[in-house]
């Protein structure tokens, strides 16, 4: 008779202001983020090349350059994190923002290992909070701003989250970015109205297609806003 793996609960977080609620479950060796409810998996620790093509994607234009800043939005397992401070020089800082306070506690505990232990690398700052918050000041501050705190261009995780795409926080988050600065942003669908947006908001546009883990599974979109 074939043996059923478990799947065990490790731990709930409620996300702030009214959100739903995250668990975090193991099974086997794999992890998992769930929403709760009809939302279902928010990240998995079996699928994550196109968390990491969003780093590689996003800071292709930092390579070798001294003092950059990045700053990636929604810590998740880790994965888009490592990848960025992968691609960037020994003297840059990468700032992650994460919403939920259990995510950073996680990646600090059982999480640690999926994408390298991304929160002991002297170069990261977390920001626990909302993203957006960051953007409040409008000065100009990062190379690459890496978002990935929804499934796309629309709330998922939160509904404050749909405030973020708006083309009003498109311009917002473009005086954020130094010269030539770039925001990406994964998806987990192609959106052509969300190009024209990012249009809208004075970028130069572009999207990759990106397969879920390594050259196989779904296939997602990363948005490359750049400023020109
Ligand atoms: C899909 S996961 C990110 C996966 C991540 N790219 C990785 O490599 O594992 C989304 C993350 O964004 C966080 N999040 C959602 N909304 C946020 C917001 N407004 N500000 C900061 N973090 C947010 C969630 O709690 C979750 O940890």
């Amino acid at each position: 008779m074939k043996k059923t793996i478990p799947t065990v609960l490790l731990g709930k977080a409620i996300i702030p202001n009214d959100g739903g609620e995250l668990t975090l479950t193991q099974r086997d060796g794999d992890f998992a983020i769930s929403l709760t409810g009809v939302h279902g998996e928010l990240m998995s620790s079996r699928m994550y090349s196109s968390e990491v093509a969003l780093s590689e994607l996003g800071c292709a234009h930092l390579e070798g350059v001294e003092n950059a800043k990045v700053l990636v939005g929604g810590l998740g397992m880790g994965f888009t994190l490592g990848a960025a401070l992968q691609a960037v020089s020994i003297s840059s800082e990468v700032v992650v923002a994460e919403l939920v306070p259990e995510v950073v506690e996680w990646n600090k505990g059982p999480l640690g290992e999926c994408a390298g232990r991304p929160l002991d690398d002297t170069r990261t700052r977390v920001y626990l909070g909302d993203v957006a918050e960051l953007f409040l000041t409008q000065q100009a501050t990062y190379d690459a701003i890496l978002l990935d705190v929804d499934n796309g261009p629309e709330a998922f995780t939160h509904d404050d989250n749909s405030a973020l795409y708006s083309i009003d926080s498109l311009h917002t988050i473009r005086a954020m970015l130094r010269p030539k600065g770039v925001l990406a942003v994964w998806s987990a669908w192609h959106d052509p109205s969300f190009t024209k947006k990012l249009k809208k908001a004075r970028f130069d546009v572009s999207y990759k297609t990106v397969r879920a883990h390594k050259g196989k599974g779904s296939k997602h979109t990363i948005y490359l806003a750049k400023v020109n």
